[in-house]
């Protein structure tokens, strides 16, 4: 079974450095997180980098869109996915991988990312957990790399989330954790599933999401979340 941490930082420690960039890979690292949540997607020329939006506007300050832009032309600061791996394993950290596709290419993200993680991932890191809210990229993802884990993404549990888990078959239920009831919780850990919750940066907040099971939090506060759940851990 899939080993999670209890906290993962999303998109890095994207509240200190800017998000899913090589300087907040290196700042979740130096603040503490076992693991980082990055979001994938692939350029016009079909290179695996790592970026949220499908727009480089926000982050970037450049308006265009990433699947119409080759890789030669992305702004430094983007880095690919092998770039990003490759900077994990320097700094020992273990990805929560979310394929992130852009409209129309949805199997193909998830057939490249799982390629680039068995020709790049690092024996010396725990093996990574992908995630995304695409069921068609997590079963492109499936059929091209069986072995690697995944869970589905889903932001409020709702009838059929089982279905669409095992359709998949994932491991894990990542979900949003400001939706999440008590009950759901349950739910999704008696039908045994590893459950992470996003994006939650209040550490009383974190406190009462793993009393209601969660094994995993995901939030652009590691520092902060980790001390929270220490100090519970002592109680
Ligand atoms: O993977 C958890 C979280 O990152 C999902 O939402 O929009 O931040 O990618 P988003
Ligand atoms: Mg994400």
């Amino acid at each position: 079974m899939l080993q999670l941490p209890k906290v993962i930082a999303h998109r890095g420690a994207s509240a200190y450095a800017p998000e899913n960039t090589l300087a907040a890979f290196r700042e979740a690292r130096r603040r503490g997180a076992p693991w980082v949540e990055i979001d994938v997607k692939l350029t016009a020329d079909g290179i695996p980098v790592v970026m949220h939006d499908a727009s480089l506007k926000r982050t970037m300050g450049v308006d265009r869109l990433v699947a119409q832009t080759n890789r030669a032309d992305l702004p430094g600061d983007v880095p690919t996915f092998e770039e990003t791996i490759a900077l994990l394993a320097d700094l020992g950290l273990g990805c929560n991988v979310e394929i992130k596709p852009c409209e129309g290419r949805e199997a193909e993200t998830g057939r490249v990312t799982v390629e680039t993680l068995r020709r790049c991932w690092p024996a010396s890191l725990p093996p990574p957990l992908l995630s995304s809210f695409k069921d068609v990229s997590l079963i492109a993802a499936r059929d091209a790399a069986p072995e690697i884990a995944r869970a589905v993404l889903i932001d409020r549990i709702e009838e059929g989330w089982r279905a669409r888990a095992e359709a998949v078959g994932a491991v894990g239920v990542n979900t949003n954790g400001r939706k999440l009831t008590a009950a759901e919780a349950v739910e999704v850990k008696e039908a045994g599933y590893l459950l992470s919750v996003y994006t939650i940066n209040q550490p009383a907040v974190a406190r009462i999401l793993v009393a209601m099971g969660a094994d995993c939090i995901i939030t652009d506060v590691p520092d902060t979340i980790l001390v929270a759940l220490a100090s519970l851990a002592k109680t």
